[in-house]
């Protein structure tokens, strides 16, 4: 898979819109995702792939990403007919329950990376442990809460507080548990409230601090803070580096004191991943 670091923020783009896609070319997302799936409507998807095949040669910005139609509906074999172009570096799997559905997808598209999206059904609950050594070439894993509470007929995902349901809190839990198991990249979901900049910049930074590296974008407007909100800071860089200098001069050591704390093997784990994650 690749070598280059994990896209922090992943902008959505209906891929029937034109315009859209030109200004999301222009901006400054890590990778752009071009859907097929819930932001096109029935009647435009063919010209929606019609589109992405025109779009030539990518010449650097982001990185392509497509969202194909769920595995059980007609369009998606169509759908998958669009990775014979090699600018497309991976696919975007909606609607997956399950790592068989990784391994089924991975037999018609062989070793393209895969982003699944993991929690958009109620089934799709109790398999999150599934990812966890699988074969299938998965990259990342994000989760959403729009289709669950449709598909789970709940009148709101929020509770008496206004905060997000205990049902969806689990089940962003459980993803980024499940991809951290899985070796795959914890994203997480969509900010709907397009127009709350201050509250997405908390959520934002809450998600990085428990362990996501990316979230999914739907507003170019989003993109810059969720850039900022997923690069480590020059604080966090600098006590990373002490760790892992202290590591090195001292190879046989288990627990070391680094700056008056105690830093053990995990921490120097997390430390390597910090610094591969603010090389760009
Ligand atoms: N990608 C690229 N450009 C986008 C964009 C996106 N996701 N969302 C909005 N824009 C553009 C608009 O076309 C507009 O361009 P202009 O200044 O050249 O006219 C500009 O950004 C400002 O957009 P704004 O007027 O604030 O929003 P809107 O009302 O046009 O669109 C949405 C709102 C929600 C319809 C739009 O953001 C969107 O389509 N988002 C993606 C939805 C999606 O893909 N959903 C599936 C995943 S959940
Ligand atoms: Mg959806």
């Amino acid at each position: 898979m690749s070598d280059l670091p994990p896209p922090r923020s992943w902008l959505f783009v209906p891929a029937d819109s034109e315009k859209k896609i030109d200004k999301a070319l222009q901006g400054d997302a890590d990778a752009i995702i071009f859907d097929l799936e819930d932001s096109v409507a029935p009647a435009n998807k063919k010209f929606a792939r019609d589109i992405l095949k025109g779009l030539g040669a990518r010449d650097g910005g982001p990185r392509w990403w497509v969202r194909v139609n769920p595995m059980f509906e007609p369009e998606h074999r169509e759908d998958l007919k669009l990775f014979g172009n090699a600018e497309f570096e991976g696919i975007v799997l909606p609607k997956a329950e399950s790592a068989e559905d990784l391994v089924h997808l991975s037999h018609s598209t062989g070793s393209i990376p895969i982003h699944a999206i993991v929690t958009e059904t109620p089934a799709s609950l109790f398999n999150l442990g599934t990812y966890a050594g699988t074969q299938a070439p998965l990259a990342a894993m994000s989760w959403g809460a729009e289709d669950l509470s449709s598909a789970l007929g709940a009148r709101s995902k929020y509770d008496r507080d206004g905060r997000l349901a205990f049902t969806y809190q689990m089940a962003r839990s459980l993803c980024l548990a499940g991809a951290v198991a899985a070796g795959a990249q914890p994203i997480d979901g969509v900010h709907t409230d397009i127009r709350n900049l201050d509250g997405l910049k908390e959520e934002a930074r809450a998600a990085a601090s428990e362990g996501f590296t990316g979230k999914l974008a739907i507003h170019p407007a989003q993109v810059p803070i969720i850039n900022d909100a997923f690069t480590p800071s020059d604080t966090e860089v600098a006590r990373a580096k002490a760790i892992v200098d202290a590591f090195a001069a001292d190879p046989g050591a288990g627990v070391l004191d680094v700056g008056g704390k105690m830093v053990d093997r995990p921490h120097l784990t997390q430390a390597q991943n910090l610094l591969a994650r603010a090389k760009r």
